[in-house]
């Protein structure tokens, strides 16, 4: 256990490439389309519960299975002895094949869509009309090849340096340019409705298992987790770097971007007249054709649009790599295959993969007939497979690492978790909470297959506050902001902190022993 590994360089560089591999088309096409779907902050109270009480765990089990083991997930789950761990850790090798198969077709969409702003292509146009005329149209199987070719190139060349230094530039303008577009959308005349719609709760929206689970698929999404992309990037940690406190950092960082996402969307989506489309079976493709939309009223929205998906296109790609690395990590180190063998292999068969949704875009009918494939797809990959690995890894280190897992977690952390207290949660509260959920939803499927409907708040006749949005909602903005963007800023400027604090202590250190 005891494995060389090549690790991350710098801290900076290593949140970011975190960041980069969480943030995706999970917090900018998933996130506001689920939470759309579900009823907006209906969707949100769940996904924080969630995202604090499981994902993030789950994220660090990830991380001290790869640091731990420093292998891929075949390798870490054999190695900590988990009953039949080579079977169950290939799924961390296959299953990101299925995930990979329909994200890398999205992807495709978006590199299509840098083109299409730059160009102009739909200003001017019906930007629904026009997106499901690009589905059905011969340059979905040319970006859909270029999107295969580039990921596939990329890992073929080496990943770390180019994704570390690539994401230390790309995270923070993505970031930038999502709040651009974010004041843009909230700024536009009958905003107000989509703000309402995106941050009251409707309480009894909560009672819906559907709900639940939706959100406990999308915090696994979205972290990257039960994919095997967060164990293969914790391998390359640093024993230095205490897990606790950066993984919060890393969770916090990626649902900041969700949130502004979020807030791109639903208002300009209501102002422009889309409010009906918001939890339509047609709300998969919201960052296709509301966006677009957006970009079509902003002054220089050729070039935002451009810049926003060739952003998008960076954060679906530093993803996509993410999700194709554990099998070419397994490929080489365990196979003996060469770095490019197994990324030219992996290709080929992740192409042959996606075209069945390529091909589901040809299809007579509307946006959800083009987009059913993808949609099925995503709720057995999104909601049941990811979420199930991912709930191993929690068992893994609760039942399998025990105490050795919980050092590996506390090693050089400066906020340590108590033994007994992570013992509990990993191995009684989590397991039983997301076993209960898996319950209530088969039972739910058996009965019915029902889906809840979305409810749209009509803005008019609650809205009090001189802006037209209720208190409930402004609280709700206060309070997400403070946890998610203040969260983010204070857990990372402390991680960072300790760190300069720990080096300038150890040569200082060195100093006086001379
Ligand atoms: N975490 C990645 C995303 O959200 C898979 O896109």
């Amino acid at each position: 256990m005891t494995r060389k590994r090549e690790t991350w360089k710098s801290h900076w560089g290593m949140i970011m490439a975190m960041i980069g591999t969480a943030i995706g088309l999970g917090n900018i096409w998933r996130f506001p389309y689920l939470c759309g779907k579900y009823g907006g902050a209906t969707f949100l109270i769940p996904y924080m519960i969630l995202l604090f009480g499981v994902a993030l765990f789950a994220m660090m089990c990830e991380w001290v299975l790869g640091r731990h083991t420093k292998r891929d997930p075949l390798g870490a789950f054999d190695a900590i002895k988990f009953p039949f761990g080579r079977d169950i850790g290939a799924w961390g090798i296959v299953g990101p094949f299925f995930l990979y198969s329909y994200y890398i077709v999205i992807t495709s969409w978006v590199l299509f869509f840098v083109f299409a702003s730059l160009e102009g292509l739909y200003f001017g146009k019906d930007t629904g009309a026009y997106f499901a005329s690009f589905l059905g149209s011969k340059w979905i199987f040319v970006v859909h090849f270029i999107a295969v070719t580039i990921t596939s190139g990329i890992l073929a060349m080496g990943v770390q340096k180019g994704i570390e230094r690539a994401c230390k530039i790309m995270i923070p303008t993505l970031f930038v340019l999502l709040i651009i577009v974010a004041i843009r959308s909230v700024t536009l005349p009958g905003a107000a409705e989509g703000i309402e719609f995106y941050m009251r709760p409707r309480w009894s929206g909560l009672l819906s298992v559907e709900t639940w689970i939706a959100a406990l698929g999308q915090v696994f999404f979205t972290l990257s987790l039960g994919m095997g992309a967060m164990l293969i990037y914790g391998s390359y940690l640093k024993d230095e770097w205490g897990i606790p406190m950066n993984a919060i950092s890393v969770t916090l960082g990626n649902t900041s971007a969700s949130i502004l996402a979020g807030f791109a969307i639903f208002p300009a989506a209501f102002a422009l007249g889309f409010g009906d489309v918001i939890g339509s079976a047609e709300s998969i493709g919201l960052t296709f054709f509301v966006l677009p939309k957006v970009f079509t009223v902003m002054p220089g929205g050729h070039l935002f649009g451009g810049l926003f998906f060739i952003l998008l296109a960076f954060g679906a790609i530093s993803s996509a790599i993410s999700i194709q690395e554990p099998a070419i990590a397994w490929l080489k180190d365990e196979v003996g295959w060469t770095r490019k063998e197994s990324a030219m292999f992996t290709g080929i068969i992740l192409w042959l993969m996606g075209l069945p949704f390529v091909f589901n875009g040809f299809v007579k009918g509307g946006l959800s007939q083009k987009l059913a494939l993808l949609s099925k797809m995503d709720i057995i990959i999104g909601q049941l497979a990811i979420p199930i690995f991912g709930i191993l890894a929690i068992i893994a280190v609760g039942y399998f690492m025990g105490n050795r897992g919980l050092d590996e977690m506390n090693k050089n952390a400066r906020v340590k978790l108590s033994h007994t207290w992570v013992k509990f949660w990993i191995r009684a509260v989590v397991p039983i909470f997301v076993g209960l959920l898996f319950v209530l939803s088969l039972i739910r499927i058996l009965q019915d297959n029902r889906i809840i409907p979305t409810i749209i708040p009509a803005a008019k006749d609650i809205a009090f506050t001189p802006i037209g949005i209720t208190p409930t909602t402004i609280f709700m903005i206060v309070f997400i902001s403070l946890i998610f963007w203040g969260g983010f800023a204070y857990t990372t400027i402390r991680v960072l902190t300790i760190e300069k604090d720990k080096r300038r202590r150890t040569s200082s250190g060195l100093h006086h022993s001379r």
